[in-house]
């Protein structure tokens, strides 16, 4: 069962997305080990690369807010086809997220559109584990 006011709070976030090139609105929330739920928005920027990810935003506000463990994490975004986290955010969800993580992509209403486990999207992926030998 989905955390309710974690959907709630990425739907939110993505209302106040910074998408003025893409126009493409996501919005991204992440509950930590003591259950606080920390949201973020897509940030664009003249200079393309420059842009964030709502999920990079999230993770910013999770670590800012004194969590240090991803424990359910959901991303919001409309359009026909899945908004699944990209790459370089499937990484970052890995820095604090464990295998069985489980990420709830959803449409802009904040339905469910299927849940995945941050071992499918990131299969035999690198982390912090790899670093403390
Ligand atoms: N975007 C995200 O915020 N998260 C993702 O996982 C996929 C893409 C944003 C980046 C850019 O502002 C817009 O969506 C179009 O790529």
């Amino acid at each position: 069962m989905a955390d309710a006011s974690l959907i709630a709070a990425a739907v939110e976030a993505r209302l106040k997305a910074y998408a003025p090139y893409s126009r493409f609105l996501v919005g991204a929330a992440v509950k930590d080990e003591r259950g606080k739920v920390h949201a973020g928005c897509n940030v664009e920027n003249a200079a393309y690369p420059e842009g964030t990810c709502a999920e990079a935003g999230a993770v910013a506000a999770m670590i800012m807010g004194g969590g240090r463990k991803i424990t359910e994490a959901a991303v919001i975004g409309a359009g026909d086809a899945l908004v699944t986290p990209c790459g370089g955010c499937r990484q970052k969800l890995r820095e604090f997220g464990a295998p069985d993580l489980v990420i709830h992509v959803c449409d802009e209403k904040g339905k469910i559109r299927r849940s995945f486990t941050l071992a499918e999207l990131l299969p035999e992926s690198f982390g912090p584990e790899n670093l403390s030998a």
